[in-house]
């Protein structure tokens, strides 16, 4: 097996098999369910994650509670289910609407048994395929930016393991470099699950691509000492004037990269893109549980009384985006997709 061989989901007999993030560096370990449920709460607890891959997770999850027999009533549990899983990544919103469309465009009484349920599968796996194509080409598009050979820094995780291909800005990353156009990235490690050290550098470790990472409050100081070229980010969801909601940090770089002036880049598919959210005022931010950032403390009096403020994702503002990079090209401030 190549070291390159993992993969983040995949469907095998009508079941889907899923790489459990959270087990990452240490364990590959891949779980196996045909379970609309159990898939749900992979996507709560981080097992699947990114935005891509919550939206094909889901498509699966919610064509895969039709397998026995059609039944709507389990179907829309399902599809409510599935949707109450995250609230950040448009992805697993319009994800679970296209699978939806099939049932409500389908002549349910006249169906030859099994028919609509191949349908569904059919319809998510378009959307994995079509991910997988749209990674491709942000690979290709992104090469562009890279002038000369440069230091890149990056956030969080956007590469096969956020998915359903090699990834956005982790494959713009991966595509410079295969043209020995990448020195050395730094990966943030992004606090507080650490997608960063876990994920990023799983993904750069294994594609033998130069990296460090760094703790996120390390990225100023790394502007200051000119070690940046460039800065590439994924998205969770882009609104219509561009406003883009990444996981939390994400605002500190383009902040940092606009001061220091060196370029801000967004990667992501257009099914990233929301057109029905006008800018940040509509994006729906995840606040997460408290335990991400006090749980790694013993509870005493003193910790177990903390309040703690933890949005999962935040805002950058578009007019700090110098481009964003999609499968269908590279758009400028001020937006229009
Ligand atoms: O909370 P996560 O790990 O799902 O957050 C993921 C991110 O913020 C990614 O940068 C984003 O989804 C883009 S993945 C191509």
């Amino acid at each position: 097996m190549k070291k390159t061989d993992y993969f983040s989901v995949r469907l095998v007999n009508n079941e889907l098999v899923f790489l459990d993030q959270t087990l990452l560096p240490y364990e590959e370990k891949y779980f196996t369910t045909s379970s609309y449920e159990r898939i749900a709460l992979a996507i709560e607890r981080l097992e699947i994650r990114g935005a891509p891959l919550i939206g094909i997770a889901a498509a699966y999850a919610l064509a895969l509670s039709q397998k026995e027999i059609f039944n709507f009533s389990l179907f829309e549990k399902a599809y409510e289910r599935l949707k109450s899983t995250r609230p950040t990544a448009v992805n697993l919103f319009s994800a679970l609407n296209r699978v939806r469309k099939i049932v409500d465009n389908y002549n349910v009484n006249n169906s030859a048994k099994g028919e609509i349920f191949n349908l569904l599968i059919a319809e998510a796996k378009a959307i994995h395929n079509e991910d997988e194509d749209m990674c491709r080409l942000i690979g290709i598009n992104g090469l562009s930016l890279f002038t000369k050979k440069m230091n890149v820094l990056t956030h969080c995780n956007t590469g096969k393991l956020a998915t359903g291909g090699e990834g956005t800005a982790f494959n713009v990353i991966k595509s410079a470099f295969e043209n020995d156009l990448v020195n050395h990235v730094y990966a943030d490690e992004t606090r507080p699950l650490f997608q960063g050290s876990r994920l990023t550098a799983f993904e750069l470790h294994k594609n033998n691509i130069p990296f460090s990472v760094l703790p996120d409050s390390a990225a100023a100081s790394l502007f200051a000492l000119g070690k940046v070229d460039i800065v590439l980010a994924g998205a969770d969801r882009i609104a219509r004037n561009g406003d883009s909601a990444n996981k939390i940090g994400t605002y500190n770089l383009a902040l940092l990269a606009n001061y220091h002036d060196i370029p801000f880049y967004i990667a992501a598919p257009s099914t990233t893109i929301d057109l029905t959210t006008d800018d940040a005022s509509g994006i729906p931010i995840e606040q997460r549980n408290r335990s991400e950032v006090i749980g790694i403390f013993p509870e005493n009096e003193v910790t177990k009384n903390i309040d703690v403020y933890n949005p999962s994702f935040d805002i950058t503002p578009s007019k700090l985006i110098t481009g964003i990079i999609t499968e269908k090209g590279i758009f400028n401030f001020p937006y229009s997709f």
